[in-house]
Order: C-alpha cells, then structure tokens, then sequence
C-alpha cells in the first residue's frame, strides 16, 4: 500500500537484490548448480517493494513468479550475474542473497560422450566474486550487504565473511537443516556493530523484518 501511495520509507530508492543459484555449463546439456530455491531473495524483493523501492532483482533460473513492482533480470551463470549487476548500478543499497556458484568450467560445443577414457577431467575456475567486487566498487551503494550460508559456526564464518567481502553487513542463515528449498528462515544480522538475531519464522517474515532494518538504515 505504501508502495501505491508513493509514501513508503524506502519510496524513491533503488534497491539491487540477487536471487536464487547460479547455472554453470560443462556442455549444452549439463550443468553445476546447488539447492537454492530463490525464495529468501524474491521474498525480500517483495518486501523491499512494497516499502516503496525500486527494486531490480537479479535473477539465476528459479521456478517462482515475479513479486508485484519488481523489475527481474534473468541470468545462468554467475558471470552473467556479475554483468547483470554492474549494468543495473548506480543503487542505493544492494542484497546479494543469491547462491553463486563458486565454480565454473570451460563449457565445451558439443555434448561430452562417454568414452574408453574414463569420467572425463573437468578444470574447474573460480568465479567472479560479486559482492567483493561490488563493496569495492567505484559506485559502490551506500549499503552492501552479503547473505552467508554455513552449516557450522555461524556466526565465526559470517564475522570473517564481513571483513574478507568488505560489505557493511552479513545476514547469516544456518542451513544445517531443510532452510535450502524450504518454508522458514532463523538468520543472524552480524556487522560491525555486533550480532542481532531475527526470530525464526517464514522466508516471507524474515525478508519484512531485514526490508525493515534496510529502510532504518538508509534513512540515516
Ligand atoms: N557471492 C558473490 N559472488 C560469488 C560468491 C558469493 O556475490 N562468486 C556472495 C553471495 O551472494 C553471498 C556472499 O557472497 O551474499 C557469501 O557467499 P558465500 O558462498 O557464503 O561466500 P564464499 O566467499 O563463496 O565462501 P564459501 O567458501 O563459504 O562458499
Ligand atoms: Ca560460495
């Protein structure tokens, strides 16, 4: 409503969201990819809007529709994602919820057969890493922040993910149990300043609290 009204906390801000995996090609019908569903990202998308942003939402190949008054690029792989990202700047604040992958290889033309040779070699390179990139950015947002998933030290991980990606803050999701593809969010806000932990609940619950603290943020 507030988004409609044109009196939203966040009315006249452009807000940068990435969502979901990233595809990596090893050949035309073959791919690298993980277990993010997207549904984290798209629903802060959505709560973003509906604070009256404008939002982009950099998408990787997810089966879920679009929120109401996001703009969504669709993108594969991770480069594609960097791309999508730059050319989507300036911002004022940027989320880079999705799962990138960390890895990619040199795809060949032609479908790899199976042969006399054994499994084929595949020489793996590290993508480029978006959210580094960008908190280092010549038009850096005023906000960055990054997402990490761990699945053991939560907390140490994120600490140490804050200062190497040089973004402002890490929301830390535990994804030791179903949170990958699944319903419910428990996430941690580590920043300089020190932890706060959200209250576990919906994906939907979650995105409105972290939407949020966002809007607090840039208000300042
Ligand atoms: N990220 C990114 N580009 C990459 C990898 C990660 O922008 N190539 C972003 C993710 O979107 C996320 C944050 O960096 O916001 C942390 O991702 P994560 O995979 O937890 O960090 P990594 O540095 O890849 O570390 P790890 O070895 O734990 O995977
Ligand atoms: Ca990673």
């Amino acid at each position: 409503i507030a988004a409609v009204l044109g009196d939203g906390p966040l009315n006249g801000r452009h807000l940068l969201v990435t969502a979901g995996p990233t595809h990596e090609p090893i050949d035309p019908v073959r791919y690298i990819a993980n277990r993010s569903s997207g549904k984290q990202g798209y629903a802060l998308a959505g709560a973003l809007a509906a604070l009256g942003a404008r939002v982009t939402l950099i998408s990787g190949p997810v089966a879920l529709a679009t929120p109401p008054g996001v703009a969504r690029v669709d993108v594969e792989t991770a480069r594609q994602m960097a791309d999508a990202v730059e050319a989507a700047l300036p911002a004022d604040a940027a989320v880079m919820v999705a799962a990138v992958a960390d890895w990619g290889v040199e795809p060949t033309g032609q479908k790899i057969k199976k042969g006399e040779g054994g499994p084929p070699q595949l020489a793996l390179r590290e993508n480029p890493d978006i959210l580094a990139t960008l908190s280092r950015h010549a038009k850096r947002p005023a906000l960055v922040v990054g997402f990490a998933a761990e699945t053991n030290d939560v907390i140490a991980h994120a600490q140490a993910k804050l200062a190497k990606k040089g973004c402002d803050l890490i929301v830390a999701n535990d994804v030791s149990g179903d949170v990958m593809g699944g319903e419910r969010n428990l996430v941690h806000l580590v920043s300089a300043a020190g932890v706060e932990s959200l209250p576990e609940g919906p994906k939907d619950d979650v995105a409105r609290a972290l939407a949020a603290r966002i809007a607090e943020f840039l208000k300042n």
